[in-house]
């Protein structure tokens, strides 16, 4: 193919430069908003969990994720940290993160309550809705990833309206114009071992998945 005349080339390189700088304004505009928010829920007292915890945990990862990863709410290594599965299901989560060949820093994680519930027991449907309505589905919006990566049946239901695991597991869903992948949640390696096995079958589906994103 012959080369296109010189200022054909130089309109094509300046209206490349448009779009990238256009692509880093977005960017520069979404990580100030995701801080915003993220300063909102560290001072955030709209339900009861506020009154226990020691710190809220907005969630952390890459601005422009293609991949979400919602988990249910921090557990005590979380609350002491501020920062999402640093604990022992956090240590399961890397190990088969890592074995998608992406790292940690690549995906943008939360969970769908941001404060420790009293006793690691499950959130209550009134926190679920508080928290997702003013800051988990903003952070979704924000981001707008490409998958959304479902941990355990509290994130399952809400996000999917599925009664169990099992049946959203395996497969990728879509789900109002969003793909979804389900999954346990790695705190079940504890106490079900077995389902250790179908975690790393789902993170497989995952890593796969990622290759066409
Ligand atoms: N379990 C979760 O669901 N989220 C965390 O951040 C840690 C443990």
């Amino acid at each position: 193919m012959p080369e296109p005349p010189r200022a054909i080339r130089r309109a094509a390189a300046e209206s490349r430069s448009v779009i990238e700088s256009g692509a880093r304004q977005r960017k520069s505009d979404v990580v100030k908003q995701l801080e915003q928010l993220d300063a909102k829920i560290r001072a955030c007292i709209r339900c009861p969990l506020h009154q226990s915890r020691t710190l809220a945990v907005p969630g952390e990862g890459k601005a422009n994720a293609k991949v979400m990863i919602i988990g249910e709410a921090p557990g005590r290594s979380e609350d002491q940290t501020g920062r999402p599965f640093v604990g022992n299901s956090g240590k399961f989560l890397d190990q088969v993160l890592a074995g998608t060949g992406f790292e940690r820093s690549d995906f943008f994680i939360t969970n769908i309550v941001k404060c420790r519930p009293p006793s690691n027991r499950t959130p209550r449907t009134s926190e679920i809705e508080t928290c997702t309505s003013l800051y988990l589905f903003n952070q979704i919006s924000l981001i707008n990833p490409k998958l959304i990566v479902l941990l355990g049946l509290v994130a399952v239901k809400k996000l999917l309206g599925f009664r169990t695991v099992e049946a959203a597991r395996g497969r990728i869903i879509e789900h109002d114009g969003q793909k979804f992948l389900a999954t346990y949640h790695p705190a079940v390696r504890f106490y079900r071992e077995e389902l250790a096995e179908k975690i790393e079958e789902d993170f497989a589906i995952l890593k796969e998945e990622m290759k066409k994103l």
